[in-house]
């Protein structure tokens, strides 16, 4: 369910008319929703009611400063990769007791700004990193919070390039090896394990992987108390899918569900990390039709958002609905819409049915809000768009359209 909406032939964000956004601030122009942000986080925290648990905002989906101040407002943690993010989450207002650090290549000076933060814990995904923060946390006279990343080697049947929880992946530990990380940490001074980890993939669109991981996960916790080692948490990552196009994602009571049903009388908080389930449907990219143009094999529409404003499609062949802003009555072509960059990868979409819309209409990128903006880029020297948060009739930049002295601000 998301607020944006034809109303009376238009499409409206919110209470406002999209071709008037576009009218003031340009395109190609990010819109977010806030009340599909608050309703998405509110939905899916309200789904584990009932189990202790703590449900913290992949940052990396959407990390927009007024998205992460809205969501902080309502009581998320933060879910974070960098000290980038750590900075951003901190500059948004969340507790720093809220916060869980993951990712494979923490630098030492991202370590100590976590410690200097005091956030709730790092989950660490090898054993060097264990022996980095162990060392970071001595020099900073402090004692890290961790848990293991589990590698649990789950397919979570996604596009390859987003599962990460299988024996080929880079992330996590496998099962033997968290077994001898947990036990090192009795004898590193600087180390406090409180909790144990995974993340196996995104855009998952069943429960069942999810399940067979908690599974696995749950044997592992009974080890660990076999060997002494208590523990408090269990972060079971983020990865719950939504619909782009015809998937029918479980909806979070479904999974919060089955969760309650595997945890009952299990004494450990649970902690949840959704990106795109909150923040993917709360956002379209708006782009202006620049050009049409036909060769004896394609009809092509060269919009003026590309790649590097929405890589999703070309990185992963990913589908994101395309509609008019202003819809009229009129044939449909088959379409490569396309933008601007000097790369035959450089699409939005592909052969698809669309109206035949002229130079100069307005389209509508849906599900943009996840993995949109934040994934993209300056190439072929754009600009950065315009990003919008609305709430109800209420409009804020929220990030400026970049200029072209942006681009060459820290040059010399
Ligand atoms: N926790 C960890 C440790 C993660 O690596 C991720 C996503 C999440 C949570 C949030 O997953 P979500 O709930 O959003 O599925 N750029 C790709 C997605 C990459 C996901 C990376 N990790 C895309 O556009 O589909």
């Amino acid at each position: 369910m998301h607020h944006f909406e034809y109303r009376d032939g238009a499409l409206f964000a919110e209470e406002v008319p999209v071709t008037a956004l576009a009218g003031q601030y340009g395109t190609p122009l990010y819109v977010y929703s806030a009340a599909t942000l608050t309703r998405h986080f509110q939905a899916f925290d309200s789904a584990f009611d009932g189990l202790d648990h703590l449900t913290c905002y992949s940052v990396k989906a959407n990390s927009n400063l007024s998205v992460l101040k809205l969501l902080a407002g309502l009581g998320a943690g933060m879910d974070i990769v960098s000290g980038g993010e750590l900075y951003r989450a901190l500059k948004a207002g969340v507790s720093p007791d809220k916060i869980v650090y993951s990712g494979v290549g923490k630098r030492p000076s991202e370590i100590r700004e976590a410690l200097d933060a005091g956030i709730l814990m790092f989950n660490i995904e090898s054993v060097a990193e264990l022996l980095k923060i162990n060392e970071v946390a001595g020099e900073a006279g402090k004692v890290a919070k961790v848990s293991f990343r589990i590698n649990p080697d789950v397919d979570p049947q996604t596009h390859p390039y987003i599962s990460t929880g299988m024996k080929k992946n880079k992330f996590g530990l496998d099962i033997e090896n968290s077994l001898e990380a947990y036990r090192m940490c009795a004898d590193l001074a600087n180390i406090e394990p409180i909790g144990m980890d995974c993340h196996i993939g995104s855009q998952l669109t069943s429960i069942a992987p999810f399940m067979e991981a908690l599974d696995k996960l749950l044997d592992f916790y009974g080890r660990l108390k076999d060997m002494g080692i208590g523990i408090k948490y269990l972060d079971l990552g983020g990865g719950l899918g939504i619909t782009y196009d015809e998937e029918e994602p479980p909806h979070p009571t479904e999974f919060g569900q089955a969760l309650k049903e595997k945890l009952t009388g299990v004494p450990l908080k649970v902690i949840l990390e959704p990106g795109r389930v909150i923040a993917g449907n709360a956002g379209i990219l708006v782009t202006e039709v620049v050009y049409t143009k036909s060769n004896p094999s394609r009809n092509f529409l060269i919009v003026d958002a590309a790649m590097n404003d929405l890589v999703r499609p070309s990185l992963y062949g990913s589908y994101h609905r395309i509609a008019e802003v202003t819809p009229k009555e009129r044939d449909s072509l088959t379409y490569d819409v396309v933008g601007p960059i000097c790369e035959s990868g450089d699409f939005l979409a592909r052969e698809r049915a669309l109206p035949a819309v002229n130079q100069g209409e307005l389209l509508a990128v849906f599900s943009a809000g996840a993995y949109g903006f934040t994934m993209s880029s300056n190439y072929n020297s754009r600009p950065r768009a315009c990003e919008l948060l609305v709430d109800g009739d209420t409009v804020t930049v929220a990030r400026k359209r970049e200029t072209y002295e942006d681009l060459i601000d820290k040059e010399l």
